[in-house]
């Protein structure tokens, strides 16, 4: 079929006429834009066999065009990572443009120097945000450097920032949102906006691969691509392989004393299987399932009674399968309440959506069931589950070592449970490992590594482990790591939670430990035993010239536990010893924290 016949000859005429006043920058663009095109539009795909590009803008394009037609273009693929899943999409994201006929590399921003910027010319930023709307630790210094844009060009960027996050935190993908502005006033033109990618971002890459990867291939790379495809774009395997996997519970007890206004589960796993090979300082995560009572509620107070069908990811179920295994019920995000507004037109309700303060405030301790009740919408089941998030599987610290237990995976678990506006909540997952399985009983989970909480290689060198109530967890492997191996490096343990009787978690190991010569030292606070609350920053100061000396002679600092109050006073106090026995100014312990930090001699696992 010719452009002839394709196109009436004004619609030639507008195309060359648009056409002819584009730079390259623009004809590149629509390159890509045009090859994802055909890819999502098969009907539209004949309509392009005979390029509308006239030999005169070809030419120009060979012209300016530094590599040629022929060579392929360039396309460097940037991650920033803490527990590996923006590395993971780098990965997809490589082998879609290597398909489409670009010279793909991935690298990792913590080995980036911002100066390579310069020899850039297509840039594919991944990056995801931690803390609370901070860059991960291993994206930090790239993030700082690129934030104060002193000596570092990107004029001749194209790029694209792809953000991870998850819309329960307030800062959703805040740090690929600031990459994107960094390397916009740099100078770099971005292909399009910030793509936010939240937790069930597995279900979104196969289209979104190829779509976003596609906007890099140009004009000439997507043309000479176009013949060698093995498939259209669409049809993009992903190749993520890292699904959940089956394992068995094989012990349930609970940790807290009789009495205890905690409740804490110690949770034996055991599968043989290869993709639950593990280290210590790794979490797993655990996909859950929803209270059927609290489905229940929900479908009663929407009026549908859950035989409705409702498709998800392809398979058709009925509407109460899809609430209790698919949807996330028990926590409230931006986006859904966004989503919901649509379906409701209250004035009240929008304003509400606009103030950022107000709405966090309403969505802290909210559920699902609170929303439909307060602001009763009509909705189809279809809407249902279309506006609600897809129910992400929780992560739990390991609290075990391979090397003592094999192939069992140990976790330690505090159920949440709360009351709000006189009805009893409970978190979806630690209640249901709490009260809806048992021994013999299987999990669906799945290793989430964490090469950011390590042990130190060199088994002689000491480590100070902080961590309150779970955060005990990772110790449990740690400190089974080390006797397994004989690691002859000492252990200090400073432990923190309510009560001395009930919440002294693990007891009888520490002390075995202590009493062996493992544990060099044991520190434990117990915030509710007296008057005055005492907790691990407490015991720290207490032992602060002891603490710098270890730290000073090479030793290692581990957090764990609470991210927004027991990790900040960690890390205050921290500074303020470096400061007290140190002799170090505010402006120098901080100095000294930061390279602590970045040579993996502080690290933490907070949540
Ligand atoms: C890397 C990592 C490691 C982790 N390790 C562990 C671990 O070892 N052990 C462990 O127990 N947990 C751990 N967690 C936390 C765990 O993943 C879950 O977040 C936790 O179990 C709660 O999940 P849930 O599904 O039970 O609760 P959800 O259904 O997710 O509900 C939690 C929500 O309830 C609300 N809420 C809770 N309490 C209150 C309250 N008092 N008032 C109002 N609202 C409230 C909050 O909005 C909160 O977001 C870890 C998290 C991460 C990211
Ligand atoms: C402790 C912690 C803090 C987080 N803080 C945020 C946050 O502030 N904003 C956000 O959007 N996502 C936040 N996330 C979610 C991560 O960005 C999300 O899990 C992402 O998929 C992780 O990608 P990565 O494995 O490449 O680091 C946080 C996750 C954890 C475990």
């Amino acid at each position: 079929m010719s452009d002839n016949q394709l196109f009436k000859p004004e619609e030639r005429i507008e195309l060359q006429r648009v056409l002819s006043k584009m730079n390259r920058e623009q004809l590149l663009w629509l390159g890509g834009y045009i090859s994802a095109a055909i890819d999502f539009a098969p009907a539209v795909h004949a309509s392009y066999a005979n390029p509308v590009i006239e030999p005169k803008v070809l030419t120009h394009l060979e012209e300016e065009s530094s590599g040629g037609v022929s060579s392929p273009q360039s396309l460097t693929i940037l991650f920033g990572s803490h527990s590996g899943n923006s590395e993971k999409i780098a990965q997809i994201a490589r082998k879609e443009a290597q398909r489409l006929g670009l010279e793909a590399k991935v690298r990792n921003m913590e080995d980036y120097n911002p100066r390579s910027l310069k020899d850039e010319e297509q840039l594919l930023v991944i990056v995801s945000t931690h803390g609370e709307g901070e860059p991960p630790l291993a994206a930090q210094e790239l993030y700082e450097k690129l934030k104060s844009g002193r000596g570092f060009s990107a004029e001749n960027i194209r790029y694209l920032v792809i953000a991870l996050g998850d819309s329960t935190y307030k800062h959703f993908c805040k740090t690929g949102h600031d990459f994107f502005e960094f390397l916009k006033k740099l100078g770099a033109s971005p292909l399009r906006d910030v793509v936010e990618l939240d937790t069930d971002f597995n279900t979104r890459l196969s289209g979104l691969i190829p779509e976003v990867v596609g906007q890099f291939a140009t004009v000439n790379a997507a043309q000479s691509a176009q013949s060698s495809r093995p498939a259209a774009a669409k049809d993009v395997e992903v190749d993520i392989q890292d699904g959940p996997v089956e394992v068995e519970i094989i012990e349930k007890i609970q940790l807290n004393g009789r009495g205890a206004d905690k409740e804490t589960w110690h949770i034996e796993l055991v599968a043989e299987h290869p993709a639950l090979k593990y280290q210590p300082g790794d979490a797993i995560e655990v996909f859950t399932e929803n209270d059927p009572s609290l489905v229940a509620a929900v479908l009663d107070t929407v009026g549908l009674d859950g035989r409705e069908l409702v498709d998800i990811d392809g398979a058709r179920m009925s509407l109460k399968e899809a609430l209790q295994y698919h949807s996330e019920l028990t926590v409230l995000t931006a986006p859904v309440v966004k989503k919901y507004s649509t379906f409701l037109q209250n004035e009240t309700f929008n304003r509400l959506l606009e103030d950022p303060e107000q709405l966090s405030a309403f969505l802290a301790g909210t559920d699902v069931l609170d929303l439909l009740q307060k602001y009763p919408a009509e909705l189809k089941a279809v809407d249902l589950v279309s506006t609600l998030r897809r129910l992400a599987p929780r992560a739990y610290s390991i609290a075990s070592s391979p090397e003592e237990v094999g192939n069992e995976i140990h976790i330690t678990v505090g159920a949440v449970r709360y009351e709000k506006e006189g009805r009893r909540r409970n978190g979806v997952c630690s209640t249901f490992l709490a009260d809806r399985v048992d021994v013999g009983q299987r999990l669906k989970v799945k290793i989430r590594s964490n090469n950011q909480f390590r042990l130190p290689e060199d088994g002689n060198t000491s480590v100070i482990m902080v961590g309150a109530g779970t955060g005990i967890a990772p110790y449990r492997g740690f400190l089974q790591q080390r006797a397994a191996l004989g690691h002859k490096g000492r252990n200090w343990l400073i432990f923190g939670d309510r009560h001395f009787t009930t919440d002294f978690l693990y007891q009888t190991e520490w002390l075995k430990y202590r009493n062996s010569g493992l544990l060099t030292r044991l520190d434990v606070a117990f915030s509710r035993d007296q008057e005055q609350k005492i907790y691990v920053q407490h015991k720290m100061k207490q032992n602060a010239g002891e603490l710098y000396k270890w730290i000073s002679e090479g030793g290692r600092f581990y957090v764990c536990g609470d991210m927004k109050t027991m990790a900040v006073d960690v890390r205050n106090t921290f500074l303020s010893i470096l400061q007290a026995e140190g002799g170090m100014s505010p402006e120098q312990s901080l100095e000294y924290f930061n390279k602590l930090r970045k040579e993996r001699r502080y690290q933490e696992d907070v949540y």
